[in-house]
């Protein structure tokens, strides 16, 4: 048998101070994108926000449905809008945040598998890593690229 660990790299900041204007404002577009979200049955209200390398920023929250499995995340949301409208527009960076009855999590929150690999799939088409920036109050997680958090996952070459 041969034993394989896998590494990853998660940059934790403990305030918005130490980071580059860019990534401040994105935050703040996924903290008003959370507090838009239609999330009326788990009360979590999740934002998303988008860095194309054009500039532009794209905003997403969940929106839930009474058929529960009929919802969507945040993040694909967002995402699914993106390349939507921007097919050959490469994405550099989402921000994600939730917010609850208590107000803005403390602690980040990493993203669901199924959006884990709807970003992966992103980041793969356009060659290209996307930055990961997740906030809370009392901390704020950076990862560069998906793979840091799916570092063994199932993608095209796969296919062949
Ligand atoms: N949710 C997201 O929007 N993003 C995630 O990465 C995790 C979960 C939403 C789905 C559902 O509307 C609510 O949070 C509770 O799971």
């Amino acid at each position: 048998m041969n034993k394989r660990e896998i590494k990853s790299t998660l940059i934790d900041y403990n305030s918005l101070a130490e980071l580059d204007s860019k990534y401040r404002e994105l935050i703040q577009k996924a903290k008003e994108a959370a507090e838009k979200a239609y999330a009326p049955y788990s009360k979590f209200r999740v934002g998303a926000a988008v860095l194309l390398e054009n500039d532009v920023i794209i905003q997403g929250n969940n929106q839930e449905n009474s058929a529960y499995p009929s919802g969507l995340c945040a993040e694909r949301v967002a995402i699914f809008y993106a390349n939507s409208n921007y097919p050959n527009v490469t994405i550099k960076a989402i921000a994600v945040t939730a917010n609850t009855e208590k107000g803005f999590i403390k602690e980040p929150i990493p993203p669901c598998g199924s959006c884990l690999q709807v970003m992966l799939e992103s980041e793969n088409r356009r060659q290209n890593p996307i930055k990961v920036l997740l906030y809370g109050e009392d901390k704020i997680t950076v990862a560069e690229g998906i793979k840091q958090f799916l570092p063994f996952n199932f993608n095209k070459e796969m296919l062949k």
